[in-house]
């Protein structure tokens, strides 16, 4: 069965699916995205990636391709043609087609046409595929990451698809056998990974991860967190972890739409406490799997 996608109102397999040469997110990476994880055949915290899709429009001056109503079928109709239970739903807005102008394309002045009729329309592209998730043995899923400079923009709480310092940080990675690239900005404090929020059990047995701001993207997996670890009344610190203190750590690991908790038991080459994945890791693994955590059922 091919895969389908969704471009511009269509959905079509993929290998028929494309997007116009002049569209500004592949000329400028003029445009954002959300990635959901599906599990059982329900999305995971949709409400909270729906927000944010809607925060990185407005915060870019991009406009909706559609209301939310009508975005949420869409994306349920992806799934479903692509028979996904278990797996990733990606979704990308760009600025739309346009000859190539660094500034946003303004309304045609033309004569014949009325100056100020629209600009042209955002452009949308919906993908899914299926992806097993990881098993309930949190160990299982434990992995090894290095640290990276932070060599991105000043706006990371924006979910552009510019995300080429990252590419770089996660490939530096791959090649040193890690998953993932945990960036260090220029004050020698931990921000994010290169795809993932993260967090760490200090030396003294505090789950701390990095307050929200322009350093970070304000990771829905992270919101569901804080919810669980409030509701559970386990203690935690919204406080930056510097270099030094990342590597004294007890426990290191990472969270994302794909990631779930991933438990970090190598760092740089060397063992995260004990080299084992942590009781915190553990324990919120647990709580993030959830049921009550998945939302709307597909239709
Ligand atoms: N990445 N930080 C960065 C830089 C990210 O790219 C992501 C997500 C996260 C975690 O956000 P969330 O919990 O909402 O998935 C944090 C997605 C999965 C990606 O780019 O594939």
């Amino acid at each position: 069965m091919p895969r389908i996608a969704y471009v511009n109102g269509r959905y079509l397999p993929l290998s028929e699916a494309s997007v116009n040469i002049e569209d500004r997110g592949y000329q400028f990476a003029d445009g954002i995205y959300e990635v959901l994880a599906v599990a059982g055949g329900r999305f995971l915290d949709e409400a909270l990636h729906m927000a944010r899709l809607w925060r990185s429009l407005d915060a870019l001056d991009i406009a909706a391709p559609m209301g939310g109503a009508a975005l949420r079928l869409v994306l349920r109709e992806v799934v479903r043609r692509n028979r996904v239970r278990d797996g990733l739903l990606y979704l990308q807005v760009t600025r739309g087609v346009a000859r190539r102008e660094h500034a946003f394309p303004q309304a045609s002045r033309r004569p014949g046409r009325h100056a100020g009729s629209r600009p042209v329309a955002p452009a949308l592209v919906v993908t899914c595929r299926g992806l097993a998730p990881p098993s309930g043995d949190v160990a299982a899923w434990a992995a090894a990451a290095i640290t990276a400079p932070d060599e991105r923009w000043a706006r990371c709480d924006i979910k552009s698809i510019a995300l080429l310092p990252n590419v770089l940080a996660k490939e530096r990675a791959r090649r040193a056998g890690a998953v993932e690239a945990i960036l260090i900005d220029r004050d020698g404090l931990v921000s994010e990974g290169a795809s993932t929020t993260v967090w760490v059990v200090d030396s003294a047995g505090t789950l701390r991860t990095r307050p929200l701001g322009h350093a970070i993207l304000p990771g829905c997996t992270r919101a569901a967190l804080v919810a669980e670890l409030e509701a559970a009344g386990i203690g935690f610190e919204e406080r930056a972890v510097g270099e030094a203190e990342l590597h004294a750590a007890r426990e290191v690991f990472v969270t994302s739409a794909t990631s779930w908790v991933r438990p970090i038991t190598r760092l740089d080459g060397a063992a995260v406490g004990d080299g084992a994945a942590g009781p915190v890791a553990r324990r919120l693994s647990a709580l993030l799997r959830d049921p009550a955590r998945a939302g709307s059922k597909q239709g």
